[in-house]
């Protein structure tokens, strides 16, 4: 297997095996980390990191696994550069790809990542756009991974905004992979019926793709994911009626028990799960409800992955940044 010099934009871009790969590099470099290995891999490269939004975790992954692969690691926001302020993104990109290994990128239009990469010359890394983010899947993957010990034909039921960039992404992770998918969403939250009909065409006779609005669905899931209910980037008027149509979409006790005994629960983070954050509060004060996606409850059961799948960023985007920068093979 040899992904040096590829870009990693959407999960469409990579087969099944390379997927497989990516997961498995990320098993090697956590080991690495757990036993105080050293693994500057990668001395003497330097990546820059483009953030258009907020982040903490996907930010710190790509920090601290550029640094423990030895790479020199450049941060920037939108106010702390020029680009498509008074450099094009084009412009920007050839500059950066001259001084730059490789370049990480988070913002709105997928289009925007596919440009820099276009004219950069080197491997750029989508940190989420608000189409996809697939950095977020190999993760998630390899959190499901060593939780079950096997990921073809689970049960992956995604409830919530059945539209939003971790829900394209997790559709397509799964046809890929081979976990069948349910997404539960109000009908006017469905996701694009042509990359549905793409990620069946992809899952074929393997693994199953169920778009439907009723949560009575998550029966006999494996694992259960939700995501927040509007996302960055959003004009802060949807929240009214997207509290509305999702709060029967939440994910509590009694959607749990609807699960296979053994079902874990996972989300991106970050989460509404109380009051303890100025949206979840204000939230709380305006509208009665101490929590959104999901009970705090739920959260912070025995069932939730949610920081083991935060850690999980780390490793995954260092195998990630590592298989596009080199073709020495670790494994
Ligand atoms: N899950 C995720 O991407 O988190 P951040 O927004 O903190 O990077
Ligand atoms: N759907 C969320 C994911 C955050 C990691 C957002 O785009 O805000």
């Amino acid at each position: 297997m040899n992904l040096k010099g590829r870009s990693f934009l959407t999960l469409l871009d990579y087969t099944k095996e390379e997927i497989l790969y990516l997961i498995n590099l990320s098993e090697k470099f956590k080991k690495l980390k757990k036993d105080g290995v050293v693994h500057k891999y990668l001395e003497g490269k330097n990546i820059v990191l483009l953030f258009e939004k907020a982040s903490t975790r996907t930010r710190c992954s790509f920090e601290v696994a550029g640094n423990d692969l030895g790479m020199g690691v450049t941060f920037l926001d939108s106010a702390s550069s020029q680009m498509g302020k008074k450099e094009s993104i084009e412009d920007t990109a050839v500059v950066l790809g001259k001084l730059y290994d490789g370049i990480e990128y988070r913002g709105f239009d997928q289009e925007l990542v596919a440009k820099l990469a276009e004219y950069s010359n080197v491997p750029v890394w989508n940190g989420l756009t608000d189409d996809y983010h697939p950095t977020q899947m190999i993760g998630d993957l390899l959190t499901i991974k060593e939780h079950f010990s096997y990921l073809e034909n689970l049960n992956f039921v995604y409830i919530g905004d059945g539209r939003n960039n971790v829900a394209n992404s997790l559709m397509i992770a799964c046809s890929k992979v081979g976990l069948n998918y349910t997404c539960i969403t109000p009908e006017s939250l469905f996701p694009d019926a042509k990359l549905v009909e793409t990620c069946r065409n992809i899952a074929s006779e393997k693994s199953t793709i169920t778009i439907t609005s009723d949560p009575n669905k998550a029966e006999g899931a494996n694992i259960i994911y939700t995501d927040v209910w509007v996302s960055m980037g959003e004009p802060e008027e949807v929240w009214d009626e997207r509290i509305k149509l999702l709060k029967p979409y939440q994910v509590n006790a009694n959607l749990m028990n609807m699960a296979d005994p053994n079902c874990i629960f996972m989300h991106c983070l970050p989460s509404f799960h109380d009051t303890d954050t100025t949206i979840g509060k204000d939230i709380y004060d305006k509208y009665g409800i101490p929590a959104m996606e999901v009970t705090d409850e739920v959260f912070r059961s025995e069932k939730s992955l949610v920081f083991t799948e935060a850690e999980n960023r780390m490793h995954t985007i260092k195998a990630i940044m590592y298989a596009s920068l080199s073709d020495k093979n670790i494994l």
